[in-house]
């Protein structure tokens, strides 16, 4: 029997602790418990098939821990899975429960912080190619143009703490190079991984003062709390007891000397080996 019923927060490895942190300084009420697929991540540079057998297995995992409601907290699984697993999945095996992601709620304001009407979107392979972004923005923003770039290099060397070295200089200003060279007038940059707000301080090093950079933790933390209010059947069956739990599918120390510096606080996490509790 279900003893609790927290909102499952997901991401492919530690980007999504940026997520959940601005969910929980707006939301504290609520129980939260989150998923770090690192045995598995990066998710960015996989097939669609790969990221959506791994994502669906993670979001089968909530739904037996208990969660109403899970945050897809990852980019490229919001871009390569979430649709399916609305759509094919949900109905199926869970259907009075819910999984929404980060791409909607970041393209439903994105057009109104441009007053060049050209944003850049930052994303890795994954996100890019699947053209989640451009496709979105322009159910609410038609016209509005949208530049992207792949920055592959990049959460390798968030993931392995290397985002503050030379090496990251040499790929922040590779890739900020050639967004600007497809897009002049770009004057919002959105950082859509969850992983790249680690890099922001080296970003705004190499970024023209007029730029606005934009990560995308308050955007989905103001999202969730609109949706609760609109959604009083999923809201009051999310328990609001203070939980804040954490599991790694990887090693647990590893998580907990990494994961403090996403999520801005200690953490004590759990080990799950999800193939072996979902098929
Ligand atoms: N944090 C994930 C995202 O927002 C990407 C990390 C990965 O490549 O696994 O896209």
């Amino acid at each position: 029997m279900q003893t609790r019923y927290p909102i499952g927060v997901f991401d492919s490895g530690y980007g999504g602790l940026t997520v959940l942190k601005d969910i929980v300084n707006k939301l504290p009420q609520y129980d939260y418990l989150y998923l770090g697929d690192n045995a598995r991540t990066p998710y960015g540079n996989r097939s669609f098939e790969t990221v959506y057998q791994y994502t669906l297995q993670c979001v089968k995992w909530f739904f037996q821990q208990g969660c109403p409601l899970v945050i897809l907290a990852c980019n490229t699984a919001s871009a390569k899975a979430l649709r399916t697993i609305q759509q094919n999945d949900l109905p199926d095996i869970a259907p009075d429960k819910r999984v929404l992601g980060v791409i909607r709620p970041t393209a439903e304001i994105i057009g109104t912080l441009s007053e060049t009407k050209s944003v850049g979107i930052l994303a890795t392979q994954g996100t890019v190619i699947s053209e989640s972004y451009p496709l979105e923005i322009a159910r609410f923003f038609p016209g509005l143009k949208v530049y992207q770039e792949a920055c592959p290099m990049w959460v390798p060397l968030i993931e392995n703490n290397e985002h503050q070295g030379h090496g990251a200089d040499f790929f922040v200003k590779k890739h900020l190079h050639n967004i600007f060279e497809k897009g002049e007038t770009i004057d919002v940059l959105l950082l859509a991984c969850t992983h790249y707000p680690l890099l922001r301080e080296k970003i705004e090093e190499h970024l023209p003062l007029v730029v606005k950079l934009l990560s995308q933790g308050k955007i989905v933390a103001d999202s969730l709390a609109d949706y609760l209010l609109r959604h009083p059947e999923i809201e009051s069956r999310c328990g609001k007891t203070g939980l804040r739990e954490f599991y790694t599918t990887d090693s647990t120390q590893d998580f907990d000397n990494h994961a403090a510096i996403f999520y801005g606080a200690p953490v004590i996490s759990r080990h799950v080996d999800i193939e072996s509790v979902i098929n």
